[in-house]
């Protein structure tokens, strides 16, 4: 088998701009801004991505260049029996594909009907069985990404999808700050409220969306890191990574908010904003369908590129751990993931399969991906923080950059990480 590695540090950096720049950066971080204080959630959420965010995804890709193993086989080789919590953190991603995928063939579908001048709306959509047959096609198109190789497929991919994604989002955004009534889109996105700042479930709030949008204690860093072949310095690397999400996500709101107000439409949140609200300002638009097609070609090309990150995790888990070839793990992992998708598109569908009264799809993001992703997080940070040697990491950190990594950083991770987790959790919990 040949060994999986990038071509260049430009296309390391970038893969991981893709995975991290998603359907979360574009649609998920402007209405939780509106809804928890808007310009004030910003202090949280940059405190958090600065102090929390860097030092995790550093962390991760020196885990992943150093032992050169996916997250099961990273953790295993800090004590064979964290072979399970590495194993918890693959189940955990491969459900969060699972219905990652179902909302892009979503998305996808609405690409389509913009594209082809037809009026669809989400319950159309969802009363009907159209959104197996999207989800099957995403799948079935990361999958085939996939089993083209990290550097030939996955590194092609994101060098171009993450360009397109800010041609389009760039002119995206000027167009629709440009729009009359745009400012009260502005206004209602970022006029701060700070009596907010001081409640805690705030902070959790910004925790979850940095960790999520960063896709950060997955196991996906991890990955990303082992397949780094030349020299570069990962606090720098990292240190792109999350300003260029950051900016995606802050530009986004901008365009998400204008285009809403400008058509008098309520600010919904959610699926109701990317698949209710913004297709009815479309359609009053002019111009509207070509700023409809740019829109949905933007999220979906931002999800894709995430998608096969998502997809990559137990990739390189299997094909370690069980020692088969990059495609039979290419074929496994769909398979998983496949009979997820179907669980959680049946929620939306003609059946509304749901467990009490959530939709599947919904119970798996509350439970399995807001839980799931804090908790696998928290052993990552506990595990690696507490086993492996503080020189070897310290070297990692610090190797081919300008600055030595102080040592107190590592302070950070070791105590101030696990409990800002678990207090994050507990907060989640409780609300
Ligand atoms: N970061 C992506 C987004 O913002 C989603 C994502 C990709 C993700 N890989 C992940 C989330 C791993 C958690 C873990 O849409």
């Amino acid at each position: 088998m040949p060994e999986q590695k990038w071509g260049t540090n430009t296309g390391f950096v970038l893969a991981a701009v893709g995975s991290a720049v998603g359907m979360g950066n574009i649609w998920r971080f402007p209405y939780i801004t509106g809804e928890n204080g808007g310009g004030a959630f910003l202090i949280p959420y940059f405190t958090v991505t600065i102090l929390f965010g860097l030092i995790f995804m550093s962390l991760e890709f020196a885990v992943g260049r150093y032992y050169n193993k996916s997250i099961i086989g990273s953790l295993a080789s800090l004590g064979s029996h964290f072979r399970w919590a590495g194993a918890f953190t693959v189940i955990v991603i491969t459900v969060i594909a699972g219905y990652y995928f179902v909302i892009l063939g979503w998305v996808g579908s609405f690409f389509v009907s913009t594209v082809s001048h037809d009026t669809m709306t989400f319950d159309g959509l969802t009363s009907s069985y159209y959104p197996i047959l999207s989800f099957g096609v995403v799948l079935g198109l990361v999958a085939a990404i996939a089993a083209g190789g990290v550097s030939c497929s996955i590194e092609r991919l994101n060098k171009y999808g993450v360009l397109a994604l800010i041609a389009i989002l760039v002119p995206l955004a000027i167009y629709a700050v440009s729009l009359p009534d745009s400012d009260k889109g502005i206004a209602y996105y970022l006029t701060p409220d700070y009596t907010k700042i001081s409640d805690p479930a705030i902070w959790s709030t910004a925790f979850g969306q940095v960790f999520f949008s960063l896709s950060l204690g997955m196991g996906v860093m991890v990955a990303y890191g082992s397949y780094i072949k030349n020299k570069i310095s990962l606090a720098k690397a990292s240190s792109v990574i999350i300003m260029t999400n950051a900016s995606v996500s802050v530009i986004a709101g901008f365009m998400i908010f204008s285009f809403v107000f400008s058509y008098g439409a309520d600010p919904a949140s959610g699926t109701n904003l990317a698949f209710v609200v913004l297709p009815q300002a479309f359609s009053e638009m002019a111009f509207g369908s070509v700023v409809g097609s740019a829109f949905f070609a933007l999220l979906f090309i931002a999800g894709l590129t995430s998608a096969v990150s998502l997809l990559e995790v137990p990739i390189g888990a299997l094909s370690e751990q069980f020692g088969i070839s990059r495609r039979k793990a290419v074929l496994a992992s769909s398979g998983i993931v496949l009979l997820v998708g179907i669980v959680a598109s049946l929620g939306y569908s003609p059946v509304s399969l749901s467990i009490g009264d959530t939709p599947t799809l919904d119970w798996l993001d509350q439970y399995i991906g807001s839980y799931g992703v804090v908790i696998a997080a928290g052993m990552f940070a506990v595990i690696v923080m507490w086993r492996m040697d503080k020189g070897t990491l310290l070297e990692q950190l610090g190797m081919h950059g300008k600055i030595a990594m102080p040592e107190r950083i590592l302070y950070v991770c070791k105590y101030v990480l696990p409990v800002v987790i678990m207090l994050s959790l507990v907060f989640s919990f409780v609300s």
